[in-house]
């Protein structure tokens, strides 16, 4: 068994070469910029360990993680173009570097590329691979989809904001697991559990995402903070606070919506703060970790199997980057 950290290094060294022929450098040139930035390689590591829970890694694993990483990599450039997004991981994004237009090909290009690595796996497993690979990447479509479709509306449920990031981020996640799970053998039932646990770990996950969009530190973070706030997105914590608020904070944050004036950020933040949108994060991180927790107990394997997932949950809830 492999800790987070080995895996981490395991398959940075594996991935971390050149993706793309030389020419034409102008679209091949921005997805090798973007890639050669990493990042923390979450989700191929996922399926890496969804893997070795149940067998030594097989060379498909790493074909299925260097496609889910190439998907991941192209939903990122395609969604900072969505969300006007200046910089990721410390660097200023591919549309900012090179337009939107070229964005929108390296994007396409390194989706495709995914496919091929997809390509390489067993003729045994490659069907049922692919059925949960394409049905995945619809969903994160139509979560980004319901995520800008908020950002126009006013009332959106709690419910409503747990389904959108569960397709647009956490399924991907269940999806690394259980793809794992499948090359390395894994029963129906042991597929079943490992991917709710990606699911639930995967809602926590996006929650301390739109945590720290508002209040993580820039620097450590590697993203723009405020974003959320400046396009309206329709977070938990916004919708707490509309919950939380009294009638004058409610109304100034509606106020602060419609007009977008240059001091929105801080007066949301101090609206928030007052709300006390802390606990909540805390709150809604543990309901859904606790959730995770009990699916990966339902696993059956021996315990000892599980410490690598253990480990990754903590971080990931925890994370300030
Ligand atoms: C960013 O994912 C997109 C979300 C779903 C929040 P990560 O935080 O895993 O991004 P990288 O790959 O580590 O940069
Ligand atoms: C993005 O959610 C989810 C996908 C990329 C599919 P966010 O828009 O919150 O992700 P970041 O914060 O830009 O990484
Ligand atoms: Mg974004
Ligand atoms: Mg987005
Ligand atoms: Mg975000």
């Amino acid at each position: 068994m492999h800790t987070f950290k080995e895996l981490v290094e395991d398959f940075g060294a594996y991935f971390g070469k050149k993706h793309f022929p030389a020419s034409p450098a102008t679209l091949y040139e921005p997805g090798e910029y973007f890639l050669s930035w990493g990042g923390k390689r979450i989700r191929p590591v996922m399926c890496l360990m969804g893997n070795e829970m149940f067998a030594p890694i097989v060379a498909d694993a790493y074909h299925m993680a260097t496609a889910i990483e190439l998907f991941h990599n192209f939903t990122l450039i395609h969604d900072d173009i969505m969300d006007e997004a200046p910089l990721r991981r410390g660097m200023e994004t591919v549309h900012t570097k090179y337009g939107p237009n070229t964005a929108l090909l390296t994007g396409d290009v390194m989706m495709i590329q995914a496919y091929e690595s997809l390509a390489k796996i067993s003729a045994q497993y490659l069907p049922r691979i692919l059925t949960l690979f394409n049905k995945t990447a619809k969903e994160v479509c139509e979560g980004q989809q319901l995520d800008i479709d908020f950002e126009k509306m006013e009332d959106v449920s709690l419910d409503a904001y747990i389904e959108m990031i569960t397709l647009k981020t956490s399924v991907l996640l269940a999806a690394s697991l259980e793809t794992g799970a499948v090359l390395g053998g894994a029963s129906e039932g042991n597929c079943r559990h490992i991917y709710e646990f990606g699911k639930n770990l995967g809602i926590a996950f996006q929650v301390q995402d739109d945590y720290l969009d508002a209040f993580g530190d820039p620097e450590k973070f590697g993203k723009e903070t405020g974003g959320d706030i400046r396009q309206n997105k329709k977070t938990f914590l916004l919708l707490q606070a509309l919950q939380q608020a009294d009638a004058a904070q409610k109304q100034e944050l509606q106020q602060l919506m419609r007009e977008n004036p240059a001091d929105k950020v801080p007066r949301v933040l101090a609206i928030f703060r007052a709300c006390g949108t802390d606990a909540w994060a805390n709150e809604l991180k543990e309901k859904y970790l606790n959730t995770a927790l009990k699916h990966l107990d339902d696993i059956a394997v021996m315990a000892v199997r599980k410490k690598p997932l253990e480990e990754l949950a903590a971080f990931l809830i925890q994370r300030d980057y």
